[in-house]
């Protein structure tokens, strides 16, 4: 593979090593410099002609318009919702992601997320560490003949299904692109979005952000969920209301919710109240926080920046 010209990548965020090492292999520079404010990465990007991003770093049009050489950004991840697209496009910068790369970390840790929710195993250990020993306080669900409620039956929904129903959990679920006949090979109960979140005993939310999923579960759609719905969100911040998840929690009508991302990362001062409450457990972004989910977004992203570089066709864009 030959690239023409020095290429320069810039990588912002911690990513395996294997993603430099393949860059650093076919002949691009790599720098990596982490936690740069808007304007130090506004200063530096003119520099680069790549830029490979986690979820850590916000690309906003401000960055972009700076960019001068700039050609790609990658998110060696998911979602792409930290970077400003519209802004690349105008600029005529590629954005490449890496679906499917943590997939199965994020689902295995949304099945932590269910599984820990039921039978209190985090509080139940905070409370060990207090030196306690609370049995009566922490009496827990079975997932046996419950049923999971999935809004988004993309890649990460589906293998959550399959894992909660190996648990014998009953599932509903709801994704205006995924087929019903589809859904209901994978014995998912093709429902409403409405319908959902009425039947749930166990609520996960598997969709991107966007404006029409921002605040998908509110006030209003909470209020239809049964009482003792427990909530899972390992999506993305932004998808549930917290303001409202933490008023049905502390009514009594939640009983647990299951967080690992948050409206702003880190949470802001007036997110710790939910966080904080005794029914939720919560983990800091780590869905894709595993060695092998790490190494082959890692690795992917940067063959497909190699690819791109040496003219030949890319994927993930
Ligand atoms: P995906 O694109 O495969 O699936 C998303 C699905 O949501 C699609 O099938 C789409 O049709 C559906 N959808 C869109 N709008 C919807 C709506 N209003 N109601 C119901 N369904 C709707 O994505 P994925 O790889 O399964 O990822 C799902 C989410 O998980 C994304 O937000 C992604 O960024 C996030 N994610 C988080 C972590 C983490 O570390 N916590 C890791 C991986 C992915
Ligand atoms: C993703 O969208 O891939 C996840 O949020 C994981 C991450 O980027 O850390």
């Amino acid at each position: 593979m030959t690239i023409s010209g020095e290429k320069r990548v810039l990588i912002s965020d911690p990513t395996d090593k294997i993603c430099a090492d393949v860059l650093i292999q076919a002949g691009v520079h790599v720098d990596q410099k982490q936690k740069l404010s808007e304007a130090e990465l506004a200063e530096i990007i003119k520099d680069y002609d790549g830029l490979i991003v986690r979820s850590g770093t916000t690309v906003t049009a401000t960055i972009i318009e700076a960019a001068h050489r700039l050609k790609v950004i990658g998110r060696a991840g998911t979602g792409v919702d930290n970077i400003d697209c519209d802004a690349a496009t105008r600029k005529g910068v590629m954005v490449m992601n890496t679906p499917g790369g943590n997939t199965i970390s994020a689902a295995e840790h949304t099945c932590a997320l269910i599984m820990s929710l039921a039978r209190n195993v985090a509080q139940g250990d905070a409370s060990m560490k207090a030196h306690k020993w609370e049995r009566k306080n922490f009496m827990g669900v079975e997932l046996m003949g419950k049923t999971l409620g999935v809004l988004g039956l993309g890649r990460v929904g589906r293998e959550v299904v399959s894992r909660c129903q190996a648990f014998g959990m009953k599932v509903v679920g709801y994704d205006p692109m995924f087929p019903e006949d589809a859904s209901r090979k994978l014995a998912i109960e093709p429902v409403s979005a409405a319908e959902c979140i009425r039947r749930a005993d166990f609520l996960t939310v598997h969709v991107p952000l966007l404006d029409e999923t921002r605040n998908l579960i509110n006030a209003d759609s909470l209020a239809t969920t049964k009482p003792g719905v427990r909530i899972v969100n390992c999506a993305r911040g932004g998808i549930i209301d917290e303001a409202a998840l933490l008023a049905a929690l502390e009514s009594g009508h939640v009983a647990g919710a299951g967080l690992d991302v948050f409206e702003s990362e880190p949470p802001a001062e007036h997110e710790w109240a939910l966080i904080k409450h005794p029914r939720v457990i919560s983990t800091p972004h780590l869905g894709a926080s595993t060695e092998e989910a790490q190494g082959k977004v890692a690795q992917e992203i940067a063959e497909q920046f190699v690819n791109l570089f040496s003219g030949k066709t890319v994927s993930g864009v």
